[in-house]
C-alpha cells in the first residue's frame, strides 16, 4: 500500500521485514554464519539442590571444553543473581545450568553433554510446592517492578460483614511457560577484548550492557535484528548469552547457544503459580463496598521475583474499603519472571471471576454490576485517569459482540450434547513509557535514515517506528531507513511493558521534529529527562473481553465459539499489527484459560511436560471466530503519539471471560485453571 505524507500512522502497513522473512532472508541468532564455530550445550542439574563437586569427562567424547564452576574465569557480580553462571557448586534448582559441554558439532557437544558424569551431593528434599498455608511465606518490601506489596483503604472487615452480600474465593493458576517460537539463542565471538553477540532478546541496549559488566568489557555488541518472540522471557539477558560468551572466551573461537526447549520451561523464567483470595462486598444495587485481594506466589533460591499479582485491583472498581496484598514462598525451583502481563493477567483471572460470582448472587447482568463500580478517578491513588474508557469498551463490546438479551441464568441453552453459555471480562495494563534515544540522518533530500536500539519481536514495531517517523517529518513511509535491533545504535529501552512503541516513538518524534527545525543533516534525541516528568498513576489502557463457549456434556471439552475484544488503548498506530497483537494476546488468554499447565513433579521439582507435546497451548483448530475492535481514544497526556500500550492487554481478562462463559454454560464455577475437562465431569 502507499503511505502518504502526514497520513502514515494509522495506515495498516504490512511489516517492512515481511518479505524477508517469508522468504528466509531475515537471520536470527543462531544463523549468523562464523568461521570456526564450536558448539555449546548446556548440562542442566538433576537435583533441585545440592552441591556440584566433581564433573568427570568421559574421554571417549570429543568435547573440546568443558566449563562447570571447578575450572571458569570468575565473572563480576551483576543484579541477576541468575547469571553468575557456573560460579558456584551450590545448586538452586533442577534444570539450572551446572555445565556446558563444547564441541565441533551439536551431536558431539549434546552426547559429551549426556555422556558427563557429575558427582553430586543432594541436598535435603527439595520445597518445591506453592502451598496457600507454606510455612516460609512472607510479605515482600515490594512487588514487581516497585510497587509497595500492601496498600489498604477504610475498613474491609467491617465492610465485608455488613455487607448485603460478600464473596470470599480462592482461585488459583499454574505454573505457565515462556515459549516463543524461537528458542532462546546466542553465537559470542571475541576479538581482542571485543565482544560480538547475536543473541535472541527483547533490549540489545541492556544485554549489552549487562554482558560488559559481568566479562568487564568496554566494548560489547549485541546483535538482535529479527526476534522470534519473547513475552518478556527476553527482557533481560539470560544464561545462554553467559555461556556462550564464557564458551567463546575460554575456546578463542566463536560458541553458538541455543536452548533445547525442554531448557527452556527452567532457565528463561515462567510464570509463577499463584493462590489468590478475593473478597468482595456489595449492596443490593451492587454497589462494591469492599474488595480484599490477597495474592500469593512463588520465587527462587537465587532470586526474589515478586509478582505483582493483585496490584490491578488498585484501580478497577470503585469501593470505600480495600485491600490488596501480596505474599511469597521461596522454593527449590527455577525464578519466575515476567511472562506476557505478569500481575495483570492471573490478578484479573481472579478479579473478573470474582466478579461475575457477585452478579450471580444478586442476579444482576454482569456488565451492569461493573458499569455500577466504575470510578471517578484512581482509587487508591486518587490521581485523575489521562483517559478511561472501560465503560464504552463494555457497552460497545456487548453490542458487537451480541450480549443483550442473555439469560443470565447457566445451563439454560442447548444443542444436543453441548452446552452454551457466554461470558465477559474487563481487560487493563499500564500505559508505560521508558527513557529512550534516536538518531535521524537526512542520507539525500527525500531519504532518512532513522536509528534506534529498539527491538523487534515480530509484532511490528520497526514498521511503525517508520510510520512515526514519516509523519514526523511530513514523508511518506517508504522515504525511511529504519536502523534497530542493534546495541550499538542509540540506547533504547526494553521490549516490554507494552511500552516500546511508545517509548521508542517519543525519541523518534523528538529527533525528527529536531531535525526539520535544524539546517544539520542530523539530529539526535534523548527523552530521559521528559520521561523522568511523568508520574505512573492514572496511565492505563481498558478494555472488555467476550467469549462465547460450548461444553460437551459427554466429554467435558470446552470449545470457544467466539472470543471478542474492545479496547480503549489510545491511539492505534497500525490497524494491522495492532489487530494481530490483541488477538495473539487473546489467543495466549484461551492457553490460560483451557490448555496451558506446567505439570510439576513435586518429589525432583521437575516439570515433566516440558516440551511443546506436553506442554498444550491453543492450535489453529482451537481458535474459532476470533475479533478485536477498538474505540478511537485519545490522550494528549501520555506521550507525543497518543499511544498506550497494547501488546499485553489481550491476555488480560480473556481467560476470566472464558471461565465466566464456562460457568453460564454448565452452572459450575472452575476457580483453579486451567479449566481441563476433568473438572467439568
Ligand atoms: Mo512483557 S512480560 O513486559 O515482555
Amino acid at each position: 500500500m502507499t503511505a502518504t505524507a502526514q497520513g502514515s500512522v494509522g495506515a495498516p502497513l504490512g511489516r517492512l521485514e515481511g518479505p524477508q522473512k517469508v522468504t528466509g532472508a531475515a537471520r536470527y541468532a543462531a544463523e549468523y554464519p562464523q568461521d570456526d564455530l564450536a558448539y555449546g550445550w548446556i548440562v542442566p542439574s538433576p537435583v533441585a539442590c545440592g552441591t556440584l563437586d566433581a564433573v568427570v569427562v568421559d574421554p571417549l567424547q570429543d568435547a573440546i571444553a568443558v566449563l562447570w564452576h571447578g575450572n571458569v574465569p570468575a565473572l563480576a557480580a551483576v543484579d541477576d543473581p541468575e547469571l553468575a553462571v557456573l560460579q558456584s557448586e551450590k545448586i538452586s534448582y533442577r534444570g539450572q545450568p551446572v555445565a556446558l559441554v563444547i564441541a565441533d558439532s551439536l551431536e558431539a557437544a549434546r552426547r559429551a553433554a549426556q555422556t558427563l558424569s557429575l558427582s553430586i551431593t543432594a541436598g535435603e528434599k527439595p520445597d518445591t510446592v506453592l502451598r496457600e498455608d507454606h510455612p516460609g511465606l512472607y510479605t515482600p518490601e515490594t512487588v514487581n517492578p516497585s510497587f509497595p506489596a500492601e496498600s489498604a483503604m477504610g475498613d474491609v472487615d467491617k465492610a465485608l460483614k455488613s455487607a448485603y452480600i460478600a464473596i470470599d474465593e480462592v482461585y488459583s493458576t499454574p505454573a505457565l511457560h515462556n515459549n516463543p517460537m524461537e528458542p532462546h539463542a546466542t553465537i559470542a565471538r571475541w576479538d581482542g577484548d571485543s565482544l560480538t553477540v547475536f543473541d535472541s532478546n527483547q533490549h540489545p541496549s541492556g544485554v549489552a550492557a549487562t554482558l560488559g559488566e559481568i566479562f568487564g568489557a568496554a566494548n560489547v555488541h549485541v546483535v538482535a535484528e529479527h526476534i522470534g518472540g519473547g513475552f518478556g522471557s527476553k527482557g533481560t539477558a539470560r544464561p545462554n548469552a553467559v555461556l556462550a560468551a564464557l564458551g567463546a572466551r575460554v575456546t578463542g573461537r566463536p560458541v553458538k547457544v541455543v536452548l533445547p526447549r525442554q531448557q527452556m520451561f527452567s532457565i528463561v523464567g515462567h510464570r509463577t503459580p499463584t493462590i489468590q483470595r478475593i473478597r468482595l462486598g456489595a449492596d443490593r444495587d451492587g454497589t462494591l463496598t469492599a474488595i480484599d485481594h490477597q495474592a500469593t506466589s512463588q520465587s527462587s533460591r537465587l532470586f526474589e521475583y515478586a509478582e505483582q499479582t493483585a496490584v490491578v485491583t488498585r484501580h478497577m472498581y470503585a469501593a470505600p474499603n480495600r485491600r490488596t496484598g501480596h505474599q511469597l514462598a521461596r522454593l527449590d525451583m527455577p525464578t519466575p519472571r515476567w511472562m506476557r502481563a505478569p500481575g495483570e493477567a492471573p490478578g484479573m483471572v481472579a478479579l473478573e471471576c470474582a466478579v461475575d460470582e457477585l452478579a450471580e448472587r444478586l442476579g444482576m447482568d454482569p456488565i451492569e454490576l461493573r458499569i455500577r463500580n466504575e470510578p471517578a478517578v484512581e482509587p487508591e491513588s486518587g490521581e485523575p485517569f489521562t483517559s478511561r474508557h472501560y465503560v464504552e469498551c463494555l457497552r460497545r463490546g456487548a453490542q458487537r459482540f451480541g450480549w443483550s438479551g442473555r439469560d443470565h441464568r447457566p445451563g439454560r441453552r442447548r444443542e444436543g450434547d453441548w452446552l452454551i453459555g457466554t461470558g465477559v471480562a474487563g481487560a487493563t495494563y499500564p500505559t508505560m513509557v521508558q527513557p529512550s534515544t534516536a538518531r535521524v540522518r537526512r542520507l539525500a533530500p527525500d531519504r532518512f535514515e532513522v536509528a534506534i536500539g529498539a527491538a523487534d519481536l515480530g509484532t511490528g514495531a520497526r514498521t511503525i517506528l517508520a510510520q512515526i517517523a514519516a509523519d514526523a517529518l511530513g514523508v511518506p513511509a517508504s522515504a525511511i531507513d529504519i536502523k534497530i535491533g542493534d546495541s550499538t545504535l542509540p540506547v533504547a529501552s526494553v521490549a516490554g511493558g507494552s511500552s516500546g512503541s511508545a517509548s521508542w516513538g517519543w525519541a523518534v518524534t523528538g529527533a525528527c521534529r529536531a531535525l526539520v527545525a535544524s539546517s544539520s543533516p542530523e539530529a539526535v534525541f534523548d527523552t530521559t529527562e521528559l520521561v523522568g516528568k511523568q508520574g505512573t498513576a492514572g496511565r492505563h489502557a481498558f478494555g472488555a473481553h467476550f467469549a462465547e463457549v460450548r461444553v460437551d456434556t459427554v466429554t467435558g471439552e470446552v470449545r470457544v465459539s467466539r472470543l471478542y475484544g474492545m479496547y480503549a488503548a489510545g491511539r492505534i498506530l497500525n490497524p494491522r499489527t495492532a489487530r494481530s497483537q490483541f488477538l495473539g494476546g487473546m489467543i495466549m488468554g484461551m492457553g490460560m484459560a483451557l490448555h496451558e499447565e506446567g505439570v510439576l513433579d513435586p518429589a525432583f521439582g521437575q516439570w515433566v511436560n516440558n516440551d511443546l507435546a506436553g506442554y498444550h497451548i491453543p492450535a489453529h483448530a482451537d481458535v474459532e471466530e476470533i475479533d478485536a475492535e477498538w474505540l478511537d481514544e485519545h490522550d494528549d497526556q501520555i506521550n507525543p503519539m497518543g499511544s498506550k500500550g497494547i501488546g499485553e492487554i489481550g491476555i488480560v481478562g480473556s481467560p476470566a471471560a472464558i471461565v465466566n462463559a464456562i460457568w453460564h454454560a454448565t452452572g459450575i464455577r472452575v476457580r483453579d485453571l486451567p479449566v481441563r475437562l476433568d473438572k467439568l465431569l
